[in-house]
């Protein structure tokens, strides 16, 4: 399915896939990988055979660090861009929804509203998934209006500078109680794991988590990463908890448009704007949709994952159901010590 793009009007403005990357920038890009990934760390992986450390984080070999190392030779940024930062399974699905919503809300009734028959991935692509695709009519960044909603899980000091320092392109960032991150990992990655490979079992994904081996992890740097960030430069980056989010998610949503630049009228709120925002980006109302209960989403050229795998439970704490009290001990000491001073706490 091609990403939805909500006008054929675009910017013209090079990026990625303009002329600039010809064929010796590309060569050195993929020379860059090749001559990297034999001499990197390995770590057991949880959908894939095996994980590279790479400067710190843990990657996908195929996907996640050449796809990185794309971003970093190549992708140049437009000053209107709005990035959503996660490590994954923290809400990203949800976050997409509600930026695509509120940025795109004058656009589109709420009775046949484009997130009622596409996928929030597909609304909201991952800026690292596609750039290799050979078809790049399916994901032409070119072709994407301003402002382009682009997600990464990558870590923030992984980013090129052209992103970090933009003064202008704003970052959401979605962190969740690694409690729970962990838990819907593991279930999400299991489901996702290749029959010839046995499935991992809760036992094995905490020790591989608390070691901070898991895709994209240690999963505190990369809260940390994206925390400190927003703590030096809020007006570019905007942090968020999933369990806030959950709380009072009329007040958060207010808090987004404001900070991405979309403001709440005193008009829209008295109409029950943003209301209606929460309501059509609720678990309950996405999960039920027909194009989240059987649709494919292509992410990758190897990667397929149905929409369905994106909506589980939607809850807080639901690792109550799964740790035992020694793991729930381990990483309460892990997260405590990993955050201590930072100003950073996730709810018990
Ligand atoms: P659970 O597995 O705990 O249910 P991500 O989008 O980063 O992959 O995160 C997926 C998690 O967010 C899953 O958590 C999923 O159920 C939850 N989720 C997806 N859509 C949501 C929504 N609209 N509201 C709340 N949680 C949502």
């Amino acid at each position: 399915m091609a990403a939805f793009q909500p006008s054929l009007e675009c910017d013209n403005i090079s990026n990625i896939h303009s002329e600039q990357t010809d064929s010796d920038l590309i060569q050195k890009t993929d020379e860059r990988y090749r001559e990297t990934l034999p001499n990197l760390p390995k770590g057991k992986g949880w959908m894939t055979e095996h994980l590279v450390q790479y400067q710190g984080f843990w990657l996908t070999p195929n996907a996640a660090l050449k796809n990185l190392m794309w971003v970093q030779d190549h992708f140049k940024p437009r000053p209107t861009d709005i990035f959503l930062a996660s490590f994954p399974k923290s809400g990203t699905t949800w976050l997409k929804a509600l930026i695509f919503a509120t940025v795109n809300r004058t656009r589109y009734g709420f009775a046949d509203h484009p997130l009622l028959t596409t996928g929030p991935h597909d609304c909201f692509p991952f800026l690292d998934a596609h750039l290799q695709e050979k078809d790049r009519s399916r994901f032409d960044l070119d072709r994407f209006p301003s402002p382009r909603l682009l997600s990464i899980h990558i870590p923030y000091i992984l980013l090129p500078n052209s992103m970090t320092d933009h003064q202008s392109c704003r970052f959401v960032y979605i962190c969740r109680d690694p409690k729970d991150v962990l838990v819907s990992k593991w279930l999400f990655l299991n489901k996702l794991r290749p029959k010839d490979l046995p499935p991992i079992s809760l036992e094995e994904a905490f020790e591989l988590f608390c070691q901070g081996i898991s895709h994209y992890g240690p999963f505190w740097d990369h809260v940390l990463g994206y925390w400190e960030a927003s703590l030096e430069t809020p007006e570019k980056i905007l942090f968020l908890k999933y369990e806030d989010l959950k709380k009072e998610p009329l007040v958060v949503v207010k808090r987004l448009g404001e900070f991405l630049g979309y403001p709440f009228s005193l008009e829209e709120e008295s109409k029950g704007v943003v209301e209606e925002i929460v309501k059509l980006c609720s678990f309950e109302n996405l999960s039920t949709l027909e194009v989240n209960k059987v649709s494919e989403q292509k992410f990758s050229k190897d990667t397929i994952i149905d929409n369905r795998h994106f909506f589980r439970k939607g809850k807080v704490g639901d690792w109550k159901s799964y740790l035992t009290t020694e793991m729930v001990e381990r990483l309460d000491e892990i997260t405590y010590e990993k955050l201590l001073g930072s100003g950073l706490v996730f709810g018990s």
